[in-house]
């Protein structure tokens, strides 16, 4: 009996290859979208630098990493040089710089964890977050764009979990769930432990790229042009990881002990890093290592109510995934 079982389950995962890939297609944005965003990048660079010759402006976050669906907003750095710089004084300044450039919902969040300037450009209605010298931000988007370029399946197992984890309000950190960021570090991860591995782990190869910001060495393999074959032994197809990964999440990861690790590709105990209790806020329910700042937990937000909501909503979408005759539609019904 469960070899028949396995033979139909099989099939059917095969039979949502071709489902799962529109799905991704259609979350991938359109050239004239990057075009549009490029243009903003611009007009804001004209204005940020009118102000502040020596500042520049970078972009971060999904729109740079290639892990933005269509019409994400877009993640900005304001890098400029000074060690006694006020970075209240500089967002109410930028706030009002883009406020009399016609932006509109100009917004500035001085006392947010990262403090920014909203905004809204009203010709392409692309929303914008500025932040000030968040320099590891965009070395970890450099880092995640690197991954991307190594495996086309990474990408499309990230796009389908974020819309799902989007569908099913699992993407909110200010409701105890997790960042996009920290799903895209989960399948990063999940592709690296794959038998034959998709991935590689970048962080623990002969350093080709490093910088030092804010005593935190950020070193690894960038070359990734050498490693487009990496994954190609393995021969899963973008069904078959979806289902894995809900299945590893909703019943194979040890919640109890482990925290998984991109820097090392491993998985690691809770025990060696000291997140076996609570300390303030941060109670190290799910564990997932930043892969830079090691004693960050991108799972601190997730607290004793909403890891029952993750833990079941996982076990949701690998039922799912198992049993339901129409899982590419299931899977992303609205909460
Ligand atoms: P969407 O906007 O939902 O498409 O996703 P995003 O990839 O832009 O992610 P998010 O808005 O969660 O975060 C934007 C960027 O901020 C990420 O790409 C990271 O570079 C950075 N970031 C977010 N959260 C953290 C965090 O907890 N630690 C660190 N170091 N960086 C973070
Ligand atoms: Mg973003």
């Amino acid at each position: 009996r469960t070899f028949k079982l396995k033979i139909h389950c099989r099939i059917d995962i095969h039979r949502l290859n071709a489902p799962f890939l529109a799905i991704y297609e259609s979350l991938v944005p359109a050239e004239e979208e990057k075009a549009q965003q490029k243009q903003l990048l611009a007009l804001l660079e004209r204005l940020v630098c009118k102000e502040w010759p020596k500042a520049r402006l970078y972009l971060y976050g999904s729109c740079a990493s290639s892990f933005g669906v269509s019409r994400s907003d877009i993640d900005v750095c304001l890098a400029i040089d000074g060690g006694d710089i006020n970075k209240s004084e500089i967002l109410l300044r930028l706030a009002d710089i883009l406020q009399s450039d016609n932006l509109q919902n100009v917004q500035a969040l001085t006392r947010a964890r990262v403090p920014i300037v909203k905004l809204m450009d009203p010709v392409t209605g692309i929303s914008c977050d500025i932040c000030i010298n968040n320099v590891l931000a965009v070395i970890n988007t450099k880092l995640l764009r690197d991954y991307a370029q190594i495996d086309a399946r990474l990408r499309q197992l990230a796009f389908i979990v974020k819309h799902w984890a989007k569908s099913r309000g699992v993407n909110e950190t200010y409701q105890g769930t997790l960042s996009s960021y920290a799903y895209v570090i989960m399948c990063i991860h999940f592709l690296q432990q794959r038998r034959p591995a998709i991935l590689p782990c970048l962080q623990e190869m002969e350093p080709t790229y490093s910088v030092t910001v804010d005593d935190i060495e950020c070193a690894f393999f960038d070359q990734v042009g050498k490693l487009c074959d990496f994954g190609s032994r393995n021969k899963e197809t973008i069904a078959q990881l979806v289902w894995a990964f809900f299945n590893y999440w909703a019943y194979r990861h040890d919640y109890a002990n482990s925290v998984i690790s991109v820097r090392t590709g491993s998985i690691i105990s809770k025990q060696e890093k000291d997140w076996t209790r609570r300390i303030g806020n941060d109670r190290h329910l799910i564990c997932i290592e930043d892969p830079f700042e090691v004693s960050h937990d991108l799972g601190r937000v997730v607290d004793k109510y909403s890891i029952k909501v993750l833990r079941e909503e996982f076990e949701r979408a690998a039922g799912i995934m198992q049993y339901d005759p129409n899982p590419c539609v299931k899977l992303f019904e609205p909460y």
